[in-house]
């Protein structure tokens, strides 16, 4: 059965606004909090080494002002181990990160990193933070996170999205069913599949119509379209869409 698709807002990029002034607006919580008024799911937020975006007092400040569950996106360091037991989000998602990329570019190769994960991911398990791998959909990463006990994965979109930017149609199928099958694969193994990176309003249906799917993480495009709509509208159009596709 095709279950509600939940929708989790990256507020990372109002980050990015704010800082590149260096003062308090606009300010992340101040989103979190029409995030969580106007049916978003999930606030996540991506707490970088060099702290471009967040920043580490933004995460307590979200978690006290929504009730929405806060869904940290983090390296697997040691430093970052040690912020999110601090502040025990409800989830964890584990993603590479190169100090040099302008974003996430790739999944986590959590296939050649099997011994550096295992003891970050068992310790997040203890302090009861949900833990999820962003993977490419791939068969080898897929059974990596399947050894690993995470109950959730991720799977990176950017190679679909780039493809659907670029009209490559023939790309654009071999990414949906790379990633249609390994969503079907994921829940069969009792893995909960989400997705996420570069989902835009016309990319976003023909993975929200993935039945295994629950749930899609989605940012930059957001607080794009959030500049000229304002951030309400642009969730509500987003959950809309995503809505119609189930
Ligand atoms: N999911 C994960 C794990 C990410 O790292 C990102 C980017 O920070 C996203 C989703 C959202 O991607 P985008 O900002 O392109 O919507």
């Amino acid at each position: 059965m095709t279950g509600k698709l939940r929708l989790g807002v990256n507020i990372d990029h109002v980050a990015t606004i704010r800082n590149a002034r260096g003062g308090d607006h606009p300010d992340p919580v101040r989103a979190a909090e029409i995030v969580a008024r106007c049916g978003g799911d999930g606030i996540t937020a991506h707490l970088r080494e060099d702290r471009r975006h967040i920043r580490d007092d933004d995460l307590k400040r979200i978690q006290g002002a929504t009730d929405l569950p806060l869904n940290l996106e983090m390296a697997a360091t040691e430093e970052m181990l040690a912020i999110a037991l601090a502040h025990k989000p409800h989830a964890a998602c584990i993603v590479p990160e190169k100090r040099e990329e302008r974003t996430t570019e790739g999944g986590l190769d959590a296939a050649g990193q099997h011994n550096h994960l295992t003891p970050i991911i068992s310790q997040l398990k203890d302090a009861g933070i949900r833990v999820s791998l962003f993977i490419e959909a791939s068969e080898r990463q897929l059974d990596a996170a399947l050894q690993m006990g995470v109950p959730v994965v991720e799977f990176h979109t950017g190679e679909y999205a780039h493809a659907a930017l670029d009209g490559d149609h023939e790309k654009v199928e071999r990414e949906l069913k790379r990633i249609s099958d390994m969503s079907a694969l994921a829940a069969k193994n009792g893995i909960e599949p989400h997705a996420g990176h570069g989902l835009t309003y016309e990319n976003v249906q023909p993975i929200a119509a993935i039945p295994q799917l629950a749930e899609l993480n989605i940012g930059h495009y957001l607080i794009g379209e959030a500049i000229f709509d304002g951030l309400e509208p642009a969730v509500l159009r987003m959950r809309e869409l995503m809505d119609l596709a189930r």
